[in-house]
């Protein structure tokens, strides 16, 4: 194997035509790795058979790797025409591999294993001649066309990892050992694990956009986390570790498994890890090809569930709180063993990369810092399920790759294993598998006393906020500005500079307008009727960023990150006091306001009269009022008696504009002329309504 170590490329230094060569250097070895993992299959009818029930059958993989190139050139008008259709969608479905997909096998209809290799030579060939002729200039970054050649690349060498753990999936009797590198020659009993503190420190997670590495959609974006002092095992938990916890009566004891555990555990019935065997009195591993007698010192593969159990079995014996690490603790650990990243290697700090053997080796053998296999081996689970970083964007060729895991039921591996290469050999990968997913997957214990504290950040669906976060915080439509922003902007012409005005928005939706507001005044309390709404503004208040999903055209959906410090206002976020209160029943430390706005609420409330003859005394004597409104009655909201105008009285039409003066009269004298803004709410990337809402002012006497 040597020949093929690879390691993935630096696609911001360097010139065109190195480049060029370069990456098709990389290609080409590995589509070798690629083949040379299914010469492991006995004969080719194993091809037909399936290693996990949940998955295609093995076939579907050698052509998959190679299909995944054809459809995404296609997708980015590199190429214009398919080599075959048919395998272009057959080897295509059910790319979404992290889900549990109800493979029905009579929908699909295999074709001869001969006929998939005669494609994969097809595509190789044009593969190679794209990467010949496609334009290629220097840095390639994520829109360019070599970024979809190495998406191609690096999505191989994913499967490579996958596909590996189907084949040790497959009955012994089907497979050939010794056909893909050597296995480690290493083995004995477990040494005595420790617990090593980390102290805390501030993490940066994420990776930038000019990073020189290619990187899935997930990996972008900008995440600080303060990480706890922590206690981290020295070592893997290793084999002969985790036959305690079975010895124990692990696998029969409901209190250490997580309720999601304990039912994975009784529908498997399982009594020890996928890979163990039992013969007699003797464990034997299962490695990819072959069964070797169970070496001790090697880490215990789990899943996350299995080392979540025997984490709370640990808690339970020690009386100290055990766990897996978080993403962040993990990044903390890199920083702490002084690991660098993939091309800075002279040779791997670890068991990865295909580098040393083509199997996991004993845990105390790669020492990193004061620990051991922090990379490499084999990936450790954590305790964070997957979500994208703020300013997560989906890669438009392959929008599915993140966002169908970003559910909190994926966990996230890190580290790398054996078999890691590529982009899965970086610090910044980021691959996360249902819990009760096998890889070449273990774990490090964590000990802390710190609560665990996973932050979820899933995308906002509810509707109605999604739509009020789209038409506040979306890509404006041409020569539409925002209707908020406008407004704040408007408040400010209008009643002055003075900073120490005190503010109160008494619609504070999404935020967008309290946000503005807060560039120009240094007290600004917005509030909303429901909490649903105004925990987005909270969240951008506090966290910088938000997110939500809308619907893009048909069934599409697009993902949207909207991140406070993009849009400048970060500075005023500090000045906002947001609440949730009903505007029909303030209490009484909402007054003494110099400026109340109301956008767009009287035409919400049920009873918009009486608002307006009880706002002046939440208002400073020559305080503003500021009032906008579509004057757009619903009586399903509003009945009908309770609308300020909109309506005949004795035959003569009242506007809503004359019954909410000859309200306010009392009180307020108005002033200027009423403007009228525009409202462009949208519904969807192309369709939105569009709504005049007129504000006026009034002064209070
Ligand atoms: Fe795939």
């Amino acid at each position: 194997m040597e020949h093929l170590i690879t390691r993935t490329i630096d696609l911001q230094h360097g010139n065109p035509d190195e480049k060029r060569k370069e990456i098709r250097d990389y290609f080409l070895k590995t589509w070798e790795i690629d083949e040379k993992l299914y010469t492991q299959l006995k004969s080719d009818d194993i091809f037909y058979h399936r290693g996990d029930p949940l998955r295609h059958v093995i076939l579907f993989y050698l052509g998959h790797t190679a299909v995944f190139y054809i459809n995404k050139l296609m997708l980015a008008k590199m190429i214009d025409t398919r080599i075959n259709p048919e395998f272009e969608s057959i080897f295509a479905i059910g790319v979404d591999e992290m889900s549990w997909d109800d493979l029905n096998e009579k929908h699909y209809n295999w074709p001869q294993v001969s006929a998939v290799r005669e494609y994969r030579n097809k595509a190789k060939d044009l593969i190679l001649s794209v990467i010949d002729n496609a334009p290629l200039s220097m840095p390639v970054t994520w829109n360019q066309p070599f970024w979809i050649i190495m998406m191609g690349i690096e999505h191989q060498r994913i499967h490579l990892e996958t596909s590996s753990v189907l084949i040790r999936q497959l009955p012994l009797n089907e497979v050939i050992a010794g056909r893909f590198g050597e296995r480690c020659p290493e083995s004995g009993s477990a040494p005595e694990n420790e617990l090593i503190t980390v102290t805390g420190a501030k993490v940066m997670l994420g990776k930038p956009e000019n990073h020189p590495f290619y990187g899935w959609d997930n990996e972008y974006g900008k995440y600080e986390e303060h990480v706890e002092d922590f206690r981290a095992s020295k070592y893997l938990i290793s084999n002969g570790e985790y036959l305690k916890f079975i010895h124990d009566g692990g696998y029969q004891t409901e209190e250490y498994w997580t309720e999601e555990g304990w039912n994975w555990r009784n529908f498997k019935e399982a009594e020890m890890p996928l890979f163990w065997r039992k013969n007699g009195e003797d464990y034997i591993l299962r490695l990819v090809a072959e069964e070797i007698p169970m070496p001790w010192n090697w880490p215990a593969e789990v899943n996350y569930l299995e080392a979540k159990a025997f984490a709370n079995w640990k808690t339970k014996t020690t009386g100290k709180i055990h766990r897996l690490p978080t993403e962040a603790e993990w990044y903390r650990l890199h920083e702490a063993a002084g690991l660098k990243d993939v091309t800075d290697w002279q040779k791997a700090p670890g068991n990865i990369n295909l580098e040393y053997c083509t199997s996991p080796c004993p845990v105390d053998k790669f020492k990193q810092g004061d620990f051991y296999d922090v990379v490499g081996n084999v990936w450790q689970w954590t305790e964070t399920p997957i979500t994208g970083y703020p300013g997560f964007k989906v890669h438009p060729l392959y929008d599915d790759f993140s966002t169908p895991t970003f559910d909190g039921k994926h966990n996230l591996i890190k580290g790398g294993s054996w078999i890691s290469t590529g982009n899965e050999a970086t610090s910044h990968a980021r691959y996360a598998f249902r819990r009760h997913f096998y890889q070449h997957a273990g774990f490090r214990l964590v000990e802390s006393a710190h609560p665990l504290v996973i932050q979820s950040n899933e995308y906002e669906t509810d509707q109605e906020v999604t739509l009020s976060c789209e038409s506040n915080w979306g890509d404006s439509f041409i020569a539409a500005p925002i209707f908020s922003k406008v407004l704040a902007r408007l408040v400010k012409d209008v009643a002055g500079d003075n900073r120490t005005l005190r503010l109160l928005d008494l619609n504070g939706d999404s935020g967008r307008l309290a946000f503005e507001l807060a560039q120009y005044y240094d007290d600004v309390t917005a509030l909303d009727f429901t909490a649903r709404m105004i925990r987005i503004p909270i969240q951008l208040q506090e966290q910088g960023f938000m997110r939500y999903v809308m619907k893009d055209e048909g069934e599409l959906q697009f993902f949207r990150d909207v991140v406070l410090s993009d849009y400048g206002l970060e500075s005023g976020k500090n000045n906002i006091l947001f609440m949730q209160a009903d505007a029909m029943n303030l209490k009484p430390l909402y007054s003494g306001y110099d400026i109340i706005v109301v956008p767009n609420l009287l035409e919400e409330l049920n009873n918009p009269i009486l608002f307006l003859k009880k706002i002046h005394e939440r208002l400073n004597n020559n305080g503003l009022l500021v009032i906008a409104s579509t004057y757009e009655w619903d009586d399903t909201i509003t009945t009908r008696e309770n609308w300020p105008g909109g309506f005949k009285q004795d035959g003569e039409p009242v506007t809503s504009l004359d019954g909410i003066k000859q309200i306010l009269s009392e009180k307020f004298d108005i002033f200027g002329d009423p403007i009228d803004l525009n409202i462009y709410q949208k519904l969807s990337s192309r369709i939105s309504v569009h709504k005049i809402s007129q504000v006026t002012f009034w002064k209070k006497r």
